[in-house]
């Protein structure tokens, strides 16, 4: 199967089965980044006094950026908005295992979404 070829086995069984691919109702913050490639992710999240209860994402991309945003989501939850601008590109790729080299930027594109959500709600305070 090409999915377990690209992705490894804990990976595939992310991609068919995200556990935070939703658009989520009145987020505190949501921030998106669109790829070179023209895909874009969008992150939303739930935050209660600088510390991240909820991490949901959307993608229009390829399945490398549905494991990125599912990562950068699962990366997020219960960390505080200082831990989580610290999570990078290289943060979600090494939590996945590794990605293929031509999809690596996907994760680089899912952090990007998240910085832009931290960002957004740092600006709204
Ligand atoms: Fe466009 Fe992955 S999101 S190549
Ligand atoms: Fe598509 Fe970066 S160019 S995810």
């Amino acid at each position: 199967d090409a999915a377990l070829d690209m992705f490894g086995e804990k990976t595939t069984a992310r991609w068919k089965n995200p556990s935070f691919a939703r658009i989520m109702n009145s987020p505190d913050a949501a921030g998106d980044m669109a790829g070179s490639c023209g895909d874009t992710i969008k992150i939303f999240l739930k935050i209660t006094e600088s510390k991240i209860n909820e991490a949901s994402f959307y993608t229009s991309g390829c399945g490398a950026s549905i494991v990125s945003g599912d990562m950068a989501c699962e990366l997020s939850v219960n960390k505080t908005v200082d831990q989580a601008s610290e999570i990078s590109g290289e943060d979600i790729l090494t939590a996945l295992g590794g990605l293929p080299e031509d999809k690596t930027h996907c994760a680089h594109l899912a952090s990007s979404a998240l910085q832009e959500a931290l960002g957004n709600w740092i600006g709204q305070k």
